[in-house]
């Protein structure tokens, strides 16, 4: 993807205030074949930051809006939508509005290293400058489906965390997903809203250098 749009554009945005994101495409390099076969859990990340219309993509691919209708890029029990889905980068904490492709600064810290120590101390997690964090509304789910609804959030997450990876592959990036942290811990960095459970972080950057 050639990369037009700086991640630094998101730095002047003022907490609560939103930003319209580069829209998302359909065609790139690489088979989502080549991206399964490729893909490997990275832990070491180059410093060097990804463009915000990767960031776009990466969002769009976890949790975007891909019919008329408002289903989105990856499936959900019930069409429920349990998830709420955050992005720590240097210049910030945003909140994704799939509705609008759209991000909305929640807060103006870069939070990469406390949420770091929040998932026990994995210091990639600062050192990657983009991390995914997935939230859930268990009660979206759980008001149709009862304690089934449950599993169905966890399934939910995995199908929206496999599109990132696949999608950072794609884009000659490296991810890792992080499921070790301290749930109460990781929701006071973000400052969760109360009915929010943190329940998967990706972390995503370009693979350093050997
Ligand atoms: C549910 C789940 C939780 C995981 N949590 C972590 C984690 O907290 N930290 C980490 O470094 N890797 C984590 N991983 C990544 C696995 O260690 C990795 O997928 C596994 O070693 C296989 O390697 P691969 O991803 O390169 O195929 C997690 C993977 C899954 C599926």
């Amino acid at each position: 993807m050639e990369m037009r749009r700086q991640l630094g554009e998101l730095a002047p945005l003022a907490a609560g205030k939103s930003a319209e994101l580069p829209p998302h495409r359909e065609v790139g390099q690489m088979t989502v074949e080549e991206a399964i076969a490729r893909r490997r859990s990275v832990r070491s990340f180059s410093p060097e930051e990804p463009g915000l219309d990767a960031a776009a993509q990466l969002l769009w691919a976890a949790q975007g809006i891909t019919s008329e209708d408002g289903l989105r890029a990856a499936p959900s029990a019930g069409a429920r939508y349990p998830l709420e889905t955050c992005l720590a980068c240097p210049y910030g904490l945003f909140h994704y509005e799939p509705a609008k492709h759209a991000v909305t600064k929640a807060q103006v810290e870069d939070v990469r290293a406390p949420l770091a120590s929040a998932c026990f101390g994995q210091t990639f997690i600062a050192d990657a400058p983009l991390s995914v964090i997935f939230a859930a509304v268990h009660e979206r789910t759980t008001s149709r489906y009862g304690d089934r609804g449950i599993r169905y959030v966890y399934m939910d997450v995995g199908h929206a965390a496999e599109n990132l990876h696949l999608q950072a592959e794609a884009l000659g990036l490296g991810s890792v997903p992080v499921g070790a942290f301290d749930d109460d811990a990781v929701a006071e960095v973000l400052r969760l809203p109360s009915d929010q459970r943190p329940i998967y972080i990706v972390a995503i950057g370009f693979r350093a250098r050997a």
